[in-house]
């Protein structure tokens, strides 16, 4: 018997029994004539005395005891004499006197110690000994956090009548805008499964089928620049429900996380959650998942400036190129030194802006190196849309209206976040709708999806879809963001195969390769496909919202680096000559190179 109780188990009522706990060497504290341990399991801490006069052998042996050397000790529960009791502990009010001891596994030098100060170790060694990592009460949380999300998950849908099916690892190409990753037949040489960057067409199928609620605690694999809220592989909560409209879906959502947030954080939230249109989402936030902890929002001046006129070139030549001119009034920026507005300057041309214009707001006066290009009148509205008071300080971006809202939405969430206004205490969530169908790739000059191609468009705009004018066409979409993270994506989905297949033209898939690629689902969508649309959340970074960490590394149990590395495992490694020649492969040195 390797344990009668665990180490965090002993209280009061236990004193006087004889026990036995199995765990790891915490600590140690060696008085010579006494030795103390404290013995970690998954469940606690309890404090260990190894004293000659209750077992000379035990206490013998306690001097040679390292850090996480594991232990099974038998003995009995004293209480702590007046002044050592510990109340942080919940075992605090007790300890252990051993009587026998086994050592059940010694432990080499440790390549670091198993204490909660993770940030001041590389991640490197942390992830190549990821195992030991794990054994820090703080990693061992995240992960049981994880686990109670699971099962609430499992709960709260099973309750509302969903079904949770597992779709294939081993499947076909899904686009969902990244590269896939692919695996090769033995068995079909030369052809190659790709791993599902989400199980969108197969959660689709299963409406076909006539599941009508599912979901799925999905792993995702999609090849794409890593950074700090993206993985090679992550977690998905996905869902998809038939005969549904979009609010039925938002509806269940929010339910969902109202409940969830009360599980696994204790807080209540309101719902239902804010809602806001993607395109002013856009024109006052800048981005398409804005961060509503704090206000600042974007002011679009192009007509004002139009109307109240300007000497000043590089507005006028973007009011008429059709561009956009966007300010912001920054609280309490009017005192910054040169050198603070270079910086800024500067993080605005990472986004593409050529300049940042600036006017300083002081009581009777606006100053700027640019002022005498700006009649009063013109300034008067600038200052008035923006909501500038004495104090503060004006940037404006003018440039195409991509860059204006991108830079300008930049820079609000770089100010708040100097401004220490992107408090992490405060939760705000939103819906952002009505995306737009299409979006136009400069780069590659077309038409692609802004979801993903299956997604249905608001009725009333499929004219522009005849007239061609793409970029009027709103979708059935929807985007959930937290604290200006996106935590998940959903859609109303096209369940009819003519218009199905009217998209996949416009997005430049013709007939033939519709067929190739997603022939399966054109085909199960001519025999009688309900309406249905679902949605998909990351939960990753939903619990790396809920921890506070700046990494969805951190509450992911093995994750990859930044280079989509595994240092634990070496994963990506080479193969051998035998594996390649079995699946008819043959690597070109050249490229290797
Ligand atoms: P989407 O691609 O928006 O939608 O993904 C849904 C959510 O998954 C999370 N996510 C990621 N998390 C970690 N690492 C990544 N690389 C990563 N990529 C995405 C985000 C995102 O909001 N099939 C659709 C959903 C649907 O339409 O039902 C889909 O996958 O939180």
């Amino acid at each position: 018997m390797y344990r009668t109780h665990t180490c965090g188990e002993l209280r009061k009522e236990d004193i006087s029994k004889n026990i036995i706990l199995s765990g790891w060497v915490w600590s140690r504290r060696d008085h010579g004539d006494i030795v103390f341990i404290d013995m970690r399991d998954k469940f606690g801490v309890t404090q260990i005395v190894f004293d000659p006069s209750h077992s000379k052998e035990s206490h013998a042996k306690a001097h040679n005891l390292r850090n996480e050397y594991c232990l099974k000790i038998s003995g009995i529960v004293k209480e702590r004499p007046a002044g050592t009791i510990n109340s942080k502990l919940a075992t605090g009010d007790i300890e252990v006197y051993v009587e026998k001891i086994e050592i059940l596994s010694e432990s080499e030098p440790l390549p670091f110690e198993i204490k909660d100060q993770s940030e001041l170790l590389s991640e490197e060694v942390r992830l190549k000994y990821r195992y030991l990592d794990l054994r820090r009460p703080s990693m061992q949380y995240r992960l049981n956090l994880r686990h109670r999300v699971y099962k609430y998950i499992f709960d709260f849908f099973s309750k509302e009548g969903f079904t949770y099916i597992e779709t294939p690892i081993l499947t076909k190409s899904t686009p969902e805008g990244a590269r896939d990753y692919l695996v090769p037949s033995r068995l079909q040489k030369g052809s190659f499964y790709a791993l599902p960057q989400s199980p969108q067409i197969f959660k689709q199928l299963l409406m076909v089928s006539g599941l009508e609620k599912y979901f799925q605690i999905a792993k995702c694999f999609r090849d794409e620049d890593l950074r700090a809220d993206r993985q090679p592989e992550f977690t998905q909560l996905d869902l998809e429900m038939s005969f549904v409209e979009q609010n039925d879906i938002l509806n269940i959502c929010e339910k969902f996380y109202k409940g969830l947030f009360k599980e696994a954080l204790g807080r209540d939230i309101e719902i239902p959650f804010q809602r806001m249109t993607h395109s002013d989402a856009m024109d006052k936030y800048g981005s398409d998942k804005p961060d509503l902890r704090f206000g600042m929002e974007l002011a679009n001046l192009t007509d004002g400036i139009k109307e109240h006129g300007t000497n000043f070139k590089i507005f006028n030549d973007v009011i008429s190129s059709g561009g956009r001119i966007m300010g912001l009034a920054a609280e309490g920026y009017g005192s910054i030194s040169r050198k603070d507005i270079d910086t800024l300057t500067a993080f605005a041309g990472e986004y593409g802006a050529k300049g940042l214009a600036y006017f300083k707001i002081e009581d009777n006066v606006v100053t700027s190196p640019i002022v005498k290009f700006f009649p009063e009148e013109t300034i008067n509205f600038i200052k008035s849309k923006t909501g500038a008071k004495p104090g503060d300080m004006i940037f404006i971006v003018a440039a195409d209206k991509a860059t204006a809202r991108s830079a300008m939405g930049a820079l609000r969430l770089k100010i708040g976040k100097e401004k220490g206004l992107s408090d992490a205490a405060k939760l705000k969530f939103l819906w952002v709708v009505d995306f737009p169908l299409f979006t136009y790739d400069k780069e590659d000059k077309r038409w692609v999806s802004e979801h993903h191609p299956f997604t249905s468009f608001i009725e009333e705009d499929a004219k522009y879809l005849e007239t061609g004018e793409l970029d009027k066409v709103r979708s059935k979409s929807y985007d959930l963001v937290l604290n200006g993270s996106e935590i998940g994506s959903g859609s109303i989905r096209i369940h009819r195969k003519d218009i199905q297949k009217k998209v996949f033209n416009i997005l430049g898939i013709d007939d033939e390769s519709a067929a190739k690629k997603f022939g399966f689902l054109l085909e199960a969508f001519s025999y009688g496909a309900p309406p249905h649309g679902g949605v998909a959340f990351g939960i990753d970074r939903l619990i790396t919202l809920f921890t506070g960490d700046s990494s969805i590394r951190e509450v992911i149990p093995f994750p990859k680096t930044q280079r989509g590395v595994c240092p634990l495992s070496d994963a990506p490694s080479s193969i051998d000559e035998l594996q390649l020649r079995d699946l008819g492969l043959k690597l070109n040195p050249k490229i290797l190179d």
